[in-house]
């Protein structure tokens, strides 16, 4: 039984360290929430993976989460979003977002040529989802996708400035560069950590476009309106797991959070 007030934390999700660049905004936006962190290192990464096997893994990171009696969940992950938000917001009895509609909605909001590019893992890409959103705000918009499939080890490798991380950079954008789009949504939460190489790569006048600002955006007012904001004033306190290699994952948490990361546990996802 999920035993949740507005003083409970927030459960945050990912495949991997990628939803840290999530937690990262849920920080500057929501600094007095608590937070608890969920990245599934040993199962990384979901997007060459089915939907039933994502469903099945979301299952199990949300049964956890509410062992930690989390007040809402963010999907900090756009394959899990894309392929798991429905069955999560219709079986649990706590909010549930993802990061897929703050994306397409940021990038509508943003072009002007009205040629925006998507990218994200196969998975993702593959379902559609961000076409589909984008189509249903705005029916001008032409959007052309491109699944990245190398940038996620990539980044769990810490390979952020690399050559080949600018090679692989080249080789999945030129076909959007040459269909001149001027705004680019990184639709997987890893990508923003290779926003240097990337906006090299694309030039100044591409917009690249990172979901987690609006998903925290989204958090706020789904927990202002929901009554659900903490009103506890205690510092606030923030939890990381994983399912293998914490130490890795909390080197890596360091670098990309604003705070020392001092501990990570590892957790027996298979068994929830
Ligand atoms: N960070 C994830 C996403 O936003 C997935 C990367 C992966 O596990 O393939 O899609």
């Amino acid at each position: 039984m999920n035993e949740f007030n507005s003083n409970s934390a927030i459960g945050v999700f990912d495949s991997g360290v990628g939803g840290l660049t999530v937690v990262r905004e849920i920080l500057r936006r929501l600094p007095n929430e608590n937070v608890v962190y969920f990245g599934d290192t040993a199962r990384v990464p979901y997007g060459s993976k089915s939907k039933n096997t994502v469903v099945k893994y979301s299952r199990q990171i949300a049964r956890f989460l509410l062992t930690k009696n989390v007040k809402a969940i963010v999907i900090a992950c756009n394959t899990a979003s894309a392929l798991a938000l429905d069955e999560l917001s219709r079986e649990l009895p706590i909010p549930v977002i993802g990061v897929v509609k703050a994306g397409a909605q940021m990038a509508v909001n943003i072009t002007e040529t009205k040629n925006v590019g998507i990218i994200g893992t196969e998975a993702t890409i593959k379902s559609g989802i961000y076409s589909e959103y984008i189509r249903s705000l705005s029916k001008e918009i032409t959007v052309v996708s491109k699944a990245c499939p190398l940038f996620c080890p990539l980044v769990e490798e810490g390979l952020l400035e690399d050559r080949i991380t600018d090679d692989m950079v080249e080789r999945y954008l030129s076909e959007l560069k040459a269909y001149d789009v001027d705004s680019l949504v990184l639709g997987c939460t890893h990508y923003p950590l290779l926003w240097n190489p990337i906006k090299r790569y694309m030039g100044p006048a591409v917009k690249l476009i990172n979901p987690a600002y609006e998903t925290a955006k989204e958090l706020k007012q789904m927990l202002k309106e929901a009554d659900l904001l903490r009103t506890d004033n205690a510092p606030a306190t923030y939890e990381f797991y994983a399912s293998d290699g914490a130490d890795k994952f909390i080197t890596f948490a360091d670098s990309v959070l604003p705070m020392h990361v001092k501990n990570a546990e590892v957790v027996d996802i298979e068994s929830y």
